[in-house]
């Protein structure tokens, strides 16, 4: 029995919100709109609105709008049809790809949510029905550092290395394979499963336009290093570590602080001797401090975000006036704060970081409520935002997680408008501002 599938890839795509380059077809939502019924009969579901397609760019517009005729025959082909439909990523386009180094329990997940959101669409993890590490969206891929682990967790006990040690991570595989992404191409990447502390079977990786390497290691081996088109380096000092580890492992999990302090300490050597250095590569930084507003606080913070200047396609966000050095403590009343507390200061400074000139935006303190962030937001330029309040609509959408009423939030969510920004001056392509 012969079926013919039709698909009309603009209609299919659904391509409501989604503005891409010439090519680029939304992975999950493409697989969404086709639907296999009985047999070889097969469903295609058109968004009845299409209305967002006519702000699409003309060259991308004639793209999605050409149909694509599949005659299949049986499942196999059926399945290599969807398979092509539903392809991320256009021949010649070039995924854009950037590195994140921070280290386990920082807070990256959060913000790899809040950097994945700018670009549309809901993230999930790779779904092949077994333990992965592998985000997905229908723009991005985060893939964690952690499966390029040269041993299991039994070899490690054997070699008596940590995780930390290069020796125990396989650069030659992440080269290949971060090169062959980027590329355009599909790879088989192994996965370390943090469950067991097993090396599982390899899953595939089908490259999207979006392609963010998060771990240990990411600038580690200069061939990988330089393969990544924005370095980011999440900085927490050993004081908030601290801190953080005793309110987790401590305060909810009842281990005791000398087996904290003993745990951080047996890390500390190859931390400072592999990790540490990376952030000299870095074109930005977030660094998270203890407060300078209060003495002996633990629960403030002084977030920093480092921004090297002469970054290709990277424009720093700043106060009020670029290169001027700035101390500023927003009144209260304005921030409508009723809480006692440490307060919050702004501030902004140019400084080197690893010899390279930079523009540091820092905020010390935190705020009560996230909607008064308005009034702070509209002081800053070039944000990266798209409309005016798009940072405190999007630290809104993660209230109540880590970081979302100080400078930690704030930052992220800044960090990652740049790194929007920065795939479309890549790209050379627009992503609207999300309608959610
Ligand atoms: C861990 O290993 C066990 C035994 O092999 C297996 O049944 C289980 O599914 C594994 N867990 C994960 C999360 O992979």
């Amino acid at each position: 029995m012969h079926a013919l599938l039709v698909a009309l890839l603009g209609l299919a795509t659904g391509a409501s919100a989604y503005v891409g380059p010439a090519g680029f077809v939304p992975r999950a939502r493409s697989s969404q709109a086709i639907s296999r019924s009985q047999g070889h009969a097969f469903a295609l579901r058109a968004p009845l609105s299409s209305a967002a397609h006519f702000g699409t760019p003309l060259a991308s517009r004639s793209t999605f709008a050409s149909p694509v005729s599949l005659r299949v025959t049986n499942d196999k082909e059926m399945d290599l049809a969807i398979q092509q439909i539903s392809m991320s990523l256009a021949s010649g386009q070039k995924p854009v790809v950037i590195g994140l180094a921070a280290d386990s329990g920082c807070g990256k997940s959060t913000f790899m949510r809040r950097v994945t959101a700018c670009f549309g669409g809901a993230s999930k993890l790779n779904p092949i029905g077994r333990e992965t590490n592998t985000l997905i969206s229908d723009m991005t891929t985060v893939i964690c550092l952690d499966d390029y682990h040269l041993n299991d967790r039994q070899g490690r006990k054997k070699t008596g290395l940590t995780a930390l040690d290069p020796r125990e991570n396989n650069f030659d595989l992440m080269y290949e394979q971060v090169k062959a992404l980027k590329e355009g191409k599909k790879i088989m990447k192994p996965i370390y499963n943090h469950v067991n502390g097993t090396l599982d079977e390899p899953e595939e990786i089908t490259p999207t336009p979006i392609i963010i390497f998060e771990g240990l290691h990411p600038f580690y081996d200069k061939r990988v290093e330089e393969l990544m088109d924005f370095k980011i380096y999440v900085d927490i000092t050993p004081e908030v570590k601290f801190n953080w580890k005793v309110q987790r492992d401590h305060e909810e999990r009842g281990h005791s602080i000398e087996s904290i302090k003993q745990q951080i300490e047996a890390r500390k050597p190859d931390f400072d001797a592999y990790i540490d250095p990376q952030k000299n590569k870095a074109d930005c930084v977030i660094q998270v401090l203890p407060t300078q507003l209060a003495a002996n606080d633990k629960t403030h913070l002084n977030v920093k975000l480092i921004q090297c200047k002469d970054v290709d396609h990277f424009a720093p966000t700043y106060l009020w006036d670029e290169g001027s050095d700035i101390e500023w403590v927003p009144p209260r009343s304005k921030l409508a704060s009723s809480a006692p507390g440490v307060g919050m200061k702004i501030y902004q400074k140019n400084e080197k970081w690893a010899g390279k000139d930079a523009a540091v935006i820092g905020m010390d303190g935190k705020y009560d409520k996230i909607d008064e962030m308005m009034y702070v937001e509209k002081q800053f330029a070039s944000t990266g935002s798209k409309f005016v309040g798009e940072v405190t609509k999007k630290m809104l959408e993660y209230e109540g997680q880590p970081g979302s009423n100080d400078g930690t939030g704030f930052l992220q969510t800044i960090t990652a408008l740049k790194v929007r920004e920065i795939y479309e001056g890549i790209a050379k392509v627009k992503v609207p501002a999300q309608a959610n």
